[in-house]
């Protein structure tokens, strides 16, 4: 895949949220420079929106990695997604289970259905390649979502993410965490959460040190997407008590966004008495 160099970061201070159908060059929107884990980047054109970014090349420092390319997920990449999940082990595959990976039938409408909701910029989702395959996804569920929570509205949507079993531990995970986490302040979030299984400390390591705070547990229903309803999930079978951890962009309302997930965390306790 190959990927021309358009245009070069610009750092800017205190921006105003572009509108997401808009038109810009990368650096005024995505403000990559400051990240350490990255040596150079450069995109392979404008941003019309944060569901349609471009192509971006990206070097990770000291890591063996020479080039990998980020861009937003696109109509036809149900095979993208496929292959992606044969590079995730079992054990991979659980701990990142927004897809039914192991139904091969069912999970290609899955795809589809994500890529639409993406494309749309419902929520937004992203694949990076590395020498043409697919070696990371990572998603922002819920990125238009508004909670009306005590007279506010609160706009947190929810991260998730996993790395290529062969590429783990060479910062591409940081990087992505980084990426969503420009993206959402691009977005005027006021926070964004995730979920992640107990036993998955290399996670948790990861988010701590990129800034997110465990604040409980959150029970969630395995095989679908964060963004489907707590009535729409009713029905499903498997549940996992998960790690739930907050990072707050809007400081001066922590306080209601913690109170928020906490309600959530109650909620999704009582689904089965609901
Ligand atoms: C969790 C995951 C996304 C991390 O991705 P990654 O690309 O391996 O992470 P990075 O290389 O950026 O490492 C970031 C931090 O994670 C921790 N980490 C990563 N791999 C580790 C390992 N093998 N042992 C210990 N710590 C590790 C370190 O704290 C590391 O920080 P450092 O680079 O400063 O040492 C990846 O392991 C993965 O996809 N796992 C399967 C799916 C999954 O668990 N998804 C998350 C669901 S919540």
């Amino acid at each position: 895949m190959s990927c021309s160099t358009g245009c070069t970061p610009s750092s800017i201070s205190g921006r105003v949220a572009p509108p997401p159908s808009a038109t810009y060059a990368c650096g005024t929107v995505l403000n990559l420079e400051n990240k350490k884990s990255l040596e150079a980047y450069r995109c392979g054109g404008e941003i019309h929106g944060l569901n349609a970014i471009p192509e971006i090349c990206l070097r990770l420092h000291n890591r063996g990695i020479e080039e990998l390319i980020l861009r937003s997920l696109r109509q036809g990449d149900e095979v993208n997604l496929e292959r992606f999940g044969s590079e995730l082990g079992p054990s991979s595959k659980e701990l990142f289970s927004p897809y039914p990976w192991m139904d091969r039938s069912r999970a290609w409408d899955v795809f589809t259905a994500a890529i639409g909701r993406s494309v749309e910029g419902i929520d937004l989702a992203y694949l990076v390649f590395h020498e043409g395959l697919p070696v990371a996804h990572f998603v922002l569920w819920g990125a238009k979502g508004q909670h009306k929570f005590r007279e506010l509205t609160l706009r947190i949507p929810t991260l998730g993410l996993a790395v290529a079993d062969r590429l783990h531990n060479r910062g591409i995970g940081r990087l992505c965490v980084q990426f969503l986490q420009e993206v959402a302040q691009q977005l005027q979030a006021d926070a964004l959460e995730l979920t992640a299984a107990m036993q998955n400390c290399i996670a948790a390591r990861l988010y701590a040190a990129c800034d997110f705070q465990e604040i409980g547990t959150l029970r969630i229903p395995l095989g679908v997407d964060p963004s489907t309803s707590l009535v729409e999930c009713k029905g499903i079978g498997t549940w996992r008590e998960e790690r739930h951890m907050v990072y707050t962009l809007a400081t001066e309302r922590a306080w209601v966004v913690r109170d928020y997930l906490l309600c959530k965390e109650l909620e999704h306790a009582a689904i089965d008495r609901v």
